[in-house]
């Protein structure tokens, strides 16, 4: 078992990604507690899966700091923290055409949420001189997108912040490690939302809307989230006990531009 009895919290922990590392760590022996906005699916996942759920928006600091607290008095640590919760926005908007409430919610969800939860866990991973954070990024911060112009600034920004807090939380030896992860496509409710909104827009169906969407991927096709959930298990246990600071791509080489020569 790779990761057993470690305590795991993992936000945005219902989606597509979250929902199959959470699977993946507690069948490598991980404690693991999902927390996401939506409480329904949440609670249900937990049943299902042997896991506790917390309701929970990142985007609330007051909620972070109750939530760290209950997790630590309940499971008396957290040794990993996966930051999965975020949102697309508005994507047939382009830079001109976002309107500024939806910029600052993509902002507040996926970058300032995240900055919350390093904010929040990392102290505590100090004191103990052990931890991991996986910061979930994704393929947009290596790549340029006129388009969804919120969602890529937020990306970019993960992974800055990524590299700022691995340096601050490595200070005096401690070995806290942050790095982060960099989906390209990966087959979830947001990317199948992607695909028909594409599809709309260049009036094809869904298969064509994806084959052109993937035809830039050397593999062709879309990820499946057990290809994120293994990286994010490798960065969650002792196998990456040397790694911090860290941008780790899980894209079928899509970050690649082949100059065709
Ligand atoms: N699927 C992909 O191809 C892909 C690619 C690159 C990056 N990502 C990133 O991976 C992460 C997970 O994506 P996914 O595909 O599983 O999407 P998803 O929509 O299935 O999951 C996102 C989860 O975040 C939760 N969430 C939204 N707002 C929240 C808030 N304010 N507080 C707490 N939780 C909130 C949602 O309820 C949902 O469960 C996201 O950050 C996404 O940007 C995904």
């Amino acid at each position: 078992m790779k990761v057993s009895n470690k305590v795991a919290f993992l936000t945005g922990g219902t989606g597509g990604l979250g929902a199959e590392a959470a699977r993946a760590l507690i069948r490598e022996g991980a404690k693991v507690i999902i927390t996401d906005v939506n409480e329904e699916a949440g609670t249900a996942l937990a049943r299902q899966i042997g896991a506790t759920f917390y309701k929970h928006d990142v985007t609330d600091l007051n909620q972070w700091q109750e939530l760290v607290a209950r997790a630590i008095s309940e499971h008396g640590r957290i040794d990993i923290l996966v930051q999965f919760a975020g949102i697309e926005g508005d994507i047939t908007k382009d830079v001109f055409h976002t309107e500024p409430s939806m910029w600052n919610k993509v902002i507040a969800i996926n970058l300032t949420g995240t900055f919350y939860g390093c904010r929040t866990v990392v102290p505590h991973m100090m004191e103990r001189g052990t931890g991991s954070v996986i910061n979930i990024s994704s393929i947009v911060s290596f790549m340029t997108t006129a388009g969804p112009a919120a969602y890529g600034a937020s990306k970019a920004g993960v992974q800055h912040l990524t590299t700022s807090v691995a340096v601050a939380a490595s200070k005096g030896g401690n070995r806290v490690r942050v790095n982060s992860v960099h989906p390209g496509v990966i087959k979830t409710r947001m990317t199948d939302n992607i695909i028909a909104q594409m599809a709309q827009n260049l009036g094809v169906d869904e298969a064509a809307a994806e084959a052109q969407l993937m035809s830039g991927c050397p593999f062709q096709k879309r990820g499946m989230p057990v290809d994120v959930a293994n990286l994010v298990l490798f960065l969650a246990s002792d196998d990456s006990e040397y790694v911090t600071g860290s941008a780790f791509q899980v894209d079928g080489g899509w970050h690649l531009k082949d100059t065709g020569a």
